[in-house]
């Protein structure tokens, strides 16, 4: 056992190799000891347990012996008792001794139920802790189902194996070295021929089981094919619909499931063949244990506690060679679990990094460059701007031309390659980043709307708000009245029957809860959705009160919001080629002025509703 080994890596530390053997032996252990007493109770539960058929079947011996001959210890033991009443007061022992063993055992499996709990609820508590940590750029779409099947399944894997593992290195090991003991003891010929059939039927017993191996692998890599491709029709069922594919959609599914049921009934043809083969090959030792008691004039009583001790002898024997084969999924499985929780986060806060304190929100860029990683160009190049609080300032530029790397940036979810972003003079580097950005508020187009009520998606902004806060935050966001009308009011839950959202309405909550944070800084990000006049009205007038007092950085996609900004900044290929009024610009900068043409569609000058954003 060790707790010196940590569960998770230094902040920033060098770790060593990865070594298998070095994660089961120490990694798994460090979640179990805070509870070490539990810990040490199983293992020697496992033991006792493991011990137990030795006393077991010593007695039994006793009891054959005395019965089919002379003991000369039962005469020593209870030299005046009725021969039918010593036998019964001493098989009355064998159930008593049963009866411990059986204790211990349920001993022993609570305790592996609660470590490989313990291990489970660790691994998953860091696996989640450090998915939290990572820098945005690490989620994508792609990686959702990885993460998912990492977080429940490889983890059960790794609970499963290391709970097996604990039972084998202690129960089923102390087992067979008990009745191993004892056989050779009592008869070592015996012993040593019976050892050697079983050896020889393990690898017949290994080939079976290796087949059920592998048709349970490709069924399990089936069904998470089946399941993925479910997942995705049942994602885009709108455009399954719209395309009218609904029957090849069921066509596809059925012909998936037929698949993962008939690899499911190879492996079960594989295993149920096992047990009649294994039941014919102890007819055949059995007959050959026959001939040697015939040739050393065996006794009865002998013949059958050898034969006894050999069936006590196969379930343990049976559990260590599956456990063997648990080995290298569940060894891969840790693989994969300890690499994550190893991962270090792209933007990690600096030791010295100290809580942001009431900002005015004066941001400054000086020579910023940033690179993807693994991209080969840059993605922001020599980017020098000053971002001042009470202003509204817009990036324009064609798409790729980095507004919202450069917005990324501010909220450090990555860290420029050279140059600095600093923030009322201190570097965002020397900032924790949850102080960071609990002092700005984004709104783009992913706004988000949790399963939960209104009150609680509104609140999610700022937990600690006030009832009154909350009202006030949805009056500005226009979204009070029709919140009112919904069935539960603040109570109702989005996406449950009555609360099912148009999008204007669901932009009005999130934008409540952009209110809410009542943040210095405000990042707009893609604020152009397609809406319905009223919606889209109301949204932009909240939008305007929103950025009222604010350093507000917008990537406005109507020429009308452009209008509206004190400082416009034009990116062209990762660089601010310029920066100033819409008119100036107009006059002096090829770029802007093709955007304009092209990009701000002319038409949308000419909608007076759209003229009051920003
Ligand atoms: N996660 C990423 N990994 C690698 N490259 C990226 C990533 N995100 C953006 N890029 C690249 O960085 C460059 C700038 O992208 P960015 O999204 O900042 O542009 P944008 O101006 O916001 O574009 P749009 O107007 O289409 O939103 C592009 O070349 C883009 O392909
Ligand atoms: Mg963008």
């Amino acid at each position: 056992m060790t707790d010196s080994f940590p569960r998770t890596p230094p902040p920033g530390g060098n770790r060593p190799p990865f070594d298998p053997a070095r994660i089961t032996r120490a990694r798994l252990l460090a979640y179990l000891s805070p509870q070490r007493f539990s810990f040490a109770v199983t293992v020697l539960s496992g033991i006792g347990a493991g011990l137990a058929p030795l006393a077991l079947l010593s007695g039994w011996s006793f009891l054959l012996t005395a019965v089919w001959g002379t003991s000369p210890m039962m005469e020593s033991l209870l030299p005046d008792w009725p021969r039918p009443l010593a036998y019964a007061a001493l098989g009355a022992l064998l159930p008593a001794l049963m009866l411990v063993r059986g204790g211990l055992v349920a001993l022993h499996r609570q305790g592996l139920f609660q470590a490989g709990h313990q291990i489970l609820h660790g691994l998953r508590s860091d696996l989640f802790a450090n998915l939290m940590r990572q820098s945005t750029g690490f989620y994508q779409p792609a990686k959702t189902g990885e993460l998912i099947q990492l977080l429940f399944h490889q983890t059960r894997l790794v609970q499963s194996g290391a709970t097996r593992l604990l039972d084998a290195a202690t129960l089923q090991a102390t087992s067979v070295l008990g009745i191993v003991g004892f056989l050779l003891l009592r008869d070592w010929g015996y012993a040593v021929g019976s050892l050697l059939l079983l050896c020889a039927a393990l690898p017949l017993v290994r080939s079976f089981r290796e087949r059920t191996r592998q048709t349970a692998a490709t069924e399990e890599a089936d069904t998470a094919a089946h399941v993925r491709a479910t997942q995705e029709v049942l994602g885009g069922i709108r455009l399954v619909k719209t395309l009218a594919r609904e029957r090849s959609e069921q066509e596809r599914f059925l012909r998936a499931d037929l698949r993962t049921l008939a690899h499911a009934a190879q492996g079960h043809r594989a295993t149920a063949l096992t047990a009649p083969l294994l039941a014919s090959l102890a007819v055949v030792g059995l007959a050959a244990g026959l001939v040697y008691a015939k040739l050393t004039a065996m006794s009865p009583a002998q013949f059958l506690v050898l034969n006894t001790a050999l069936a006590a002898l196969c379930p343990p024997l049976r559990a260590l060679s599956q456990t063997r084969s648990q080995l290298e999924p569940m060894l891969t499985a840790c693989a994969k679990v300890f690499e994550f929780i190893d991962r270090k986060p792209e933007v990690c806060d600096a030791e010295d990094a100290t809580p942001l304190q009431q900002p005015r929100g004066e941001i400054i860029l000086s020579g910023v460059r940033f690179a993807y990683p693994e991209a080969p160009q840059d993605a922001l190049r020599d980017c020098s701007a000053i971002f001042r609080p009470g202003r509204v300032h817009a990036l324009a530029g064609w798409p790729g031309s980095g507004k919202s790397t450069l917005l990324s940036l501010i909220l450090r979810f990555h860290d420029p390659r050279d140059g600095s972003i600093s923030l009322d003079g201190t570097d965002l580097r020397q900032i924790t980043q949850d102080s960071l950005r609990n002092h700005i508020t984004v709104v783009n187009q992913d706004l988000f709307l949790f399963r939960d009520t209104i009150r609680n998606n509104i609140l999610y902004g700022r937990p600690n708000a006030s009832e009154d806060e909350v009202i006030a935050a949805a009056q500005r966001a226009s979204a009070h009245e029709f919140i009112l009308d919904l069935p539960g009011g603040y109570d109702a839950v989005v996406g449950e029957p009555g609360c099912i959202l148009s999008g204007g309405r669901q932009q009005r909550i999130a934008l409540a809860r952009a209110f809410l944070r009542q943040a210095p800084i405000l990042l707009l990000d893609d604020t152009y959705f397609s809406l319905d006049p009223e919606s889209e009205q109301k949204i932009e007038a909240a939008i305007d009160e929103l950025c009222r007092g604010k350093t507000v950085i917008a990537i406005p996609h109507r020429l009308s919001s452009l209008l509206k900004a004190d400082e416009i900044f034009v990116l062209d290929a990762g660089q601010i080629v310029d920066s100033g009024r819409h008119e100036e610009l107009l006059a002096r900068c090829e770029v802007y002025r093709q955007l304009c043409e092209r990009h701000f569609r002319a038409p949308d000058l000419a909608t007076p509703a759209t003229m009051a954003t920003l």
